[in-house]
């Protein structure tokens, strides 16, 4: 903007100053003292038609088309990129010519980028000038999330949950590329919120069910739904008090360790045969209550 400023008003200045030469000259006067005073003018600055022609530049180019300037300054992204890198020729539109041939074509620099499926560019980027910033909105996009983004589609069908019944374009609304936080729709979740990251630890986004969660998970977060379990476990006074619930429910939500995992046979074999299991006299793993104990 500021390069501009400064462009046009040095170009203001000039056009004042040859104004007021141009009024301060007679205007009727004689060929010859017309003559006389190029000549003399020509020992100041040098004739055109001894100069060097330089190349127009972007921001000559932006002299005449000023809005599409302003629209790749604003918003060209990575397409702000001088001119004629794209338009190598210009100024040959005429009525006998086709558009697409006179003006650049998106596949020469980025091929069929998406596909064979996706050939009608602008129909998605909207301006050649912005071609992010001029995408069509989610909605009209929502049809074609699935061709593009399979890994995440995939997802969402092969593992059914309520986000399956949710419209891509309903968590990434706004704009492409947006990625929406939990708590947008989970206003009170089952444990505090930092961010994404903090339930999706637990819940990966697309697949939300497939809960995964390590050793090191808090207590606290299974306590807000297995309130009882918990009370119970920290009011007994057994070893088993101490230790994590993710510990021995290791990974998957709803997984049960035997205790042998752990503990192997401590007790002749003789003696087990003629129990149906630990728990017969162990009772509660959370408890580890033993009758008379
Ligand atoms: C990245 C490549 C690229 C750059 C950089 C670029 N253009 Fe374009 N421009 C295009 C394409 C592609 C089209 C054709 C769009 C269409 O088919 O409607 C176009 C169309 C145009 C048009 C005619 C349609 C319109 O929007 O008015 C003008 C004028 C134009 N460009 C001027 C410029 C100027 C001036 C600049 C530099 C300030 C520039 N372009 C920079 C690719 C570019
Ligand atoms: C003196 C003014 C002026 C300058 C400087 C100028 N243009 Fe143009 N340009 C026009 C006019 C007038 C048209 C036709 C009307 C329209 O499309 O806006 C045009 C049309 C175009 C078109 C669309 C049609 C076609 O035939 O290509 C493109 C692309 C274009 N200009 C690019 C450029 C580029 C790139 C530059 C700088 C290298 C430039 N112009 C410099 C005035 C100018
Ligand atoms: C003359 C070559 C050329 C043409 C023609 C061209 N582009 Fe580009 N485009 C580029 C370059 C160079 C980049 C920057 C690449 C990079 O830095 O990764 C780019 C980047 C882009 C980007 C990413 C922009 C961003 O900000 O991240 C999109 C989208 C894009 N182009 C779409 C288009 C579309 C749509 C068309 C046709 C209307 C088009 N391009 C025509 C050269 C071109
Ligand atoms: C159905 C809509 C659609 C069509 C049609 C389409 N695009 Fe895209 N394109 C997109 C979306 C959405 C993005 C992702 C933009 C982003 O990164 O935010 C994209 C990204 C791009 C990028 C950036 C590449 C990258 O990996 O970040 C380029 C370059 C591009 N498109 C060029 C093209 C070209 C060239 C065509 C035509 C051959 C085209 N697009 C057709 C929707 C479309
Ligand atoms: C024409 C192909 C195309 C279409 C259609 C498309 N996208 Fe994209 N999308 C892209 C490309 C290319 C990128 C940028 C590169 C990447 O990260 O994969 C992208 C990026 C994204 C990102 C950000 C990725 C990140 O890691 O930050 C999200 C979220 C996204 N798209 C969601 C959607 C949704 C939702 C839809 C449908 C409403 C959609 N896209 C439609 C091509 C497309
Ligand atoms: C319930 C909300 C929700 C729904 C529904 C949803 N997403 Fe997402 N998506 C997210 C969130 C949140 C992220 C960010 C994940 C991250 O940060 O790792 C994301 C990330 C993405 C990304 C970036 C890459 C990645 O996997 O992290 C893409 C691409 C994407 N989603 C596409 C889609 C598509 C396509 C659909 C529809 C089939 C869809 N999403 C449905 C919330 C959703
Ligand atoms: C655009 C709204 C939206 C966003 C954003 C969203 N969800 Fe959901 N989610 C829903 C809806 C609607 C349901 C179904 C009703 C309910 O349980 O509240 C749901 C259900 C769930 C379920 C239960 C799944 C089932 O099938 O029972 C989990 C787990 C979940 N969301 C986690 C998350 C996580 C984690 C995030 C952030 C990464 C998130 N959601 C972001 C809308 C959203
Ligand atoms: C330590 C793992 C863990 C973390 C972290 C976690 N969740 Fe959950 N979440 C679960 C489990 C386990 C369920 C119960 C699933 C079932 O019912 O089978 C669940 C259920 C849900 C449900 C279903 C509705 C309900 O309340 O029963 C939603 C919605 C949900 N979580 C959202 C979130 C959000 C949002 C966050 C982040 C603030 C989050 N979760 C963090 C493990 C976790
Ligand atoms: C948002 C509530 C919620 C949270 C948080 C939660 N659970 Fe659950 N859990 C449930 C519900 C509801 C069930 C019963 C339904 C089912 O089987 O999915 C259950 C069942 C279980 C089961 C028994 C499965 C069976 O087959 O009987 C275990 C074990 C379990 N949860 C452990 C945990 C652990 C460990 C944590 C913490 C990492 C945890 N839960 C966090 C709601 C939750
Ligand atoms: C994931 C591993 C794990 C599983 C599964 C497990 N335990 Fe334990 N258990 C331990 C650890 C660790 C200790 C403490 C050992 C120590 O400190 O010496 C322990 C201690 C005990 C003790 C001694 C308690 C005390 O306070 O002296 C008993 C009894 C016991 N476990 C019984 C069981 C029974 C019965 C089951 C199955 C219902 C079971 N355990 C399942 C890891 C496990
Ligand atoms: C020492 C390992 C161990 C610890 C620690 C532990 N559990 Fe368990 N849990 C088990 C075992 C073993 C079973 C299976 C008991 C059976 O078969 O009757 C079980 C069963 C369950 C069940 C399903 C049966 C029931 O009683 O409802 C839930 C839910 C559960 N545990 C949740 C938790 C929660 C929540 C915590 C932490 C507060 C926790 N567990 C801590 C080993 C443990
Ligand atoms: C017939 C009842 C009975 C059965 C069945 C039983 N136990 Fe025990 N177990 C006991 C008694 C009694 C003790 C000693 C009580 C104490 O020290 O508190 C004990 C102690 C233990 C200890 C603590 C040993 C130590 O050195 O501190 C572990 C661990 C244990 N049992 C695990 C198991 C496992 C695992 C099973 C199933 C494979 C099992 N028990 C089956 C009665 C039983």
């Amino acid at each position: 903007m500021k390069r501009i400023k400064r462009h046009l008003s040095v170009f203001i200045a000039v056009a004042f100053i040859a104004g007021i030469w141009g009024c301060v000259e007679p205007t009727n006067s004689s060929m010859v003292t017309s003559v006389a005073q190029a000549k003399s003018r020509d020992k100041e600055e040098k004739s055109p038609y001894e100069q060097d022609v330089k190349p127009l530049t972007t921001l000559d180019c932006a002299r005449c088309h000023y809005s599409v300037f302003e629209i790749i300054r604003d918003n060209g992204g990575k397409h702000q990129l001088d001119c004629q890198f794209c338009h190598e020729t210009f100024h040959t539109y005429r009525p006998d010519k086709n558009w697409s041939d006179v003006v650049p074509q998106c596949t020469t620099c980025h091929g069929e980028i998406h596909g064979p499926t996706f050939l009608d560019c602008l129909s998605c980027h909207g301006n050649a000038h912005m071609p992010i910033a001029g995408l069509t909105n989610m909605t009209t996009l929502e049809k074609d999330c699935a061709n593009c983004h399979t890994a995440q589609s995939a997802e969402v069908t092969q593992y059914p949950s309520a986000h399956s019944k949710v419209a891509c374009s309903d968590c990434h609304h706004t704009q492409h590329g947006y990625k929406p936080d939990c708590v947008e729709c989970h206003e009170q979740p089952h444990t505090d919120y930092a961010n994404n990251d903090s339930c999706m630890g637990c819940h990966p986004v697309h697949k939300p069910l497939e809960i995964r969660y390590t050793e090191e998970t808090p207590n606290g977060v299974c306590a807000t739904c297995h309130e009882e379990i918990n009370s119970r476990l920290i009011s007994t006074h057994k070893k088993h008090a101490s230790l994590q619930c993710a510990y021995c429910h290791q990974e998957t939500h709803g997984n049960i360790p035997q205790c042998q995992d752990c503990h192997g046979l401590p007790h002749s074999k003789g003696m087990l045969d003629k129990f149906n299991g630990c728990t017969d006299c162990h009772f509660d793993p959370h408890a580890l209550v033993l009758p008379g104990h």
